[in-house]
């Protein structure tokens, strides 16, 4: 049986630093849900309701979508029951009011946010890395870009079809580190001033960055163990 004394995590980063795939690897390990508010808003545009077409809006050019649609959509999942035990958020908070959007909802309830892991990863490979990645359409996962010779483009997860964000193009791309920089990066001192925040190199392999954020979280209590 798995005992998680801790586990409101919360994956901070730029886009492309690797915040999806170390969710989905810490999901499994901790046997709590990955919370995406991309995925999320993903989700809804491909079942086409009115909230994901709203988000369209904003995302295709690479813009925050707006406060009062995303906070309400993104606690909306974090409180559901099957979330009680705790979850990895990546995506979430963007900015200032989220985040106290976020610890206000969570301390009316008696929670809190327990770590803050934030991911670096130089401009320059996120870049790379955004420009050469696919997403599967139905689980999410990043794919690198299928190769010419690569006839099948399909997720190696779950043998969904693969294609290229619209915005991971370079325009949507420059915008998307650029609001990063100016409306998201200043909560690492918010966190800081609370004493729960990780910083961790994403440079290297997708397992060494996974065995970093492991060994923070180790910090704060939160590990899987066995009985
Ligand atoms: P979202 O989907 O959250 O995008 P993002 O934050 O820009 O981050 P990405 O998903 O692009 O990157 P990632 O950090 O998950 O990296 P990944 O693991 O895929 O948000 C999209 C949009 O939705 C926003 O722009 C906004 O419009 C809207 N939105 C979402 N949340 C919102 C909010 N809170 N408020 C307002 N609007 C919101 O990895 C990237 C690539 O690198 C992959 O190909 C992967 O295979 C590869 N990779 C991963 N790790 C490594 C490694 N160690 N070495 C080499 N390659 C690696
Ligand atoms: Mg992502």
């Amino acid at each position: 049986m798995n005992i998680l004394q801790k586990s409101r995590v919360v994956l901070f980063g730029p886009p492309g630093s690797g915040k999806g795939t170390q969710g989905k690897e810490l999901s499994k390990f901790l046997a709590i849900n990955h919370i995406s508010s991309g995925d999320l808003f993903r989700t809804h545009l491909g079942r086409g309701t009115a909230l994901g077409i709203k988000a369209k809006e904003y995302m295709s050019e690479g813009l925050l979508v707006p406060d009062e649609i995303t906070v309400m959509m993104v606690l909306e999942e974090i409180l559901s029951p099957v979330n009680h035990q705790g979850f990895i958020m990546d995506g979430f908070p963007r900015n200032l009011t989220q985040a106290e959007s976020l610890d206000s909802n969570l301390s009316q309830r008696g929670s809190q946010i327990d770590v803050v892991v934030s991911i670096s990863v130089p401009q320059d490979e996120l870049i790379r890395r955004l420009s050469n990645r696919w997403t599967c359409r139905d689980c999410q996962s990043p794919s690198q870009a299928p190769t010419s010779s690569d006839t099948t483009n399909t997720c190696s997860s779950c043998g969904g079809t693969l294609y290229q964000r619209e915005d991971d193009k370079p325009d949507a791309v420059a915008t998307r580190i650029q609001i990063y920089q100016s409306e998201t990066e200043p909560l690492i001192n918010y966190y800081a001033a609370q004493g729960i925040i990780e910083k961790v190199s994403g440079v290297g392999s997708e397992v060494e960055v996974n065995k970093r954020i492991l060994e923070a979280l180790k910090h704060y209590g939160l590990s899987r163990s066995h009985v």
